[in-house]
């Protein structure tokens, strides 16, 4: 399969369950941060390449609900990695006309990470090139829980549309792809009502290794599925 050059059908929406940089960090020899914050500098990478090929939605799963129960330096790191990434690239993505979401229960992060986390969002909302989602604190049954509890105070029967516009994602369209990198094969609670039926990809690549070779290998293979639908092509 050609992987150098972009297939012409790319997916309007593409997400990212970023794992692999403890993995990536203990084969140097080194600490576990020091694979995070190698993974900012691939997400930085991988995110403008999905925008500069045209693909206008890119989610990442960047945090956990089951994330918190790491040991607490671990969780420490990834709040600095957090408050450096949206204070440093604000600038640089408002540029770009990036709109910044976040999906996830943002009352567990300190303050500050909250307020720094609220400004990207409030002064990006307005970009209309692309939309960045970043999920941080995100875990899909509490999303759907939470769902669940808006329908019931509204008390009225919800059917598919409407329960949609009750997740985080009620203006995202669903994943067309997900891409998991450093082969674990599993969803870990990530998106369950939204990638109903969204192309899965399962690469061997741990994260701060993903590069753009890897992106177009599965943008290619995203391009050659068959999606159908539960339909029979004619
Ligand atoms: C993904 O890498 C980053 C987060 C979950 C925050 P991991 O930290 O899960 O890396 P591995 O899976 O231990 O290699
Ligand atoms: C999923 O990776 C969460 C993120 C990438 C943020 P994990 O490393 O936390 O998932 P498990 O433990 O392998 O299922
Ligand atoms: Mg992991």
């Amino acid at each position: 399969m050609k992987s150098d050059r972009l297939p012409d059908k790319l997916p309007r929406h593409i997400a990212f369950i970023m794992d692999g940089n403890g993995r990536w960090a203990k084969r140097r020899l080194l600490p576990r941060k020091a694979g995070h914050r190698e993974g900012v500098k691939t997400l930085r990478k991988i995110v403008d390449e999905c925008f500069r090929a045209g693909i206008p939605f890119v989610t990442l799963y960047a945090f956990s609900t089951e994330n918190k129960e790491r040991p607490a330096d671990e969780v420490e790191t990834l709040f600095s990695l957090m408050k450096e990434y949206f204070t440093e690239f604000l600038g640089e993505m408002l540029e770009k006309g990036i709109r910044i979401t976040v999906m996830g229960d943002l009352s567990y992060f300190p303050a500050d990470l909250r307020s720094i986390i609220g400004d990207a969002v409030q002064k990006s909302k307005d970009c209309t090139d692309s939309t960045l989602n970043i999920a941080l604190n995100y875990g899909a049954r509490s999303e759907i829980v939470r769902a669940v509890n808006a329908a019931v105070e509204q008390g009225k029967p919800v059917d598919e549309t409407s329960f949609s516009r009750l997740l985080y994602t009620a203006d995202l369209p669903d994943p067309d792809l997900v891409v998991r990198t450093s082969g674990e094969a599993r969803l870990s609670n990530f998106m369950l009502w939204q990638c109903a039926y969204s192309e899965l990809f399962f690469v061997k690549t741990l994260w701060p290794d993903f590069g753009k070779k890897e992106l177009y290998e599965v943008l290619n293979g995203y391009a050659a599925r068959d999606r159908r639908f539960g339909k029979v092509k004619q």
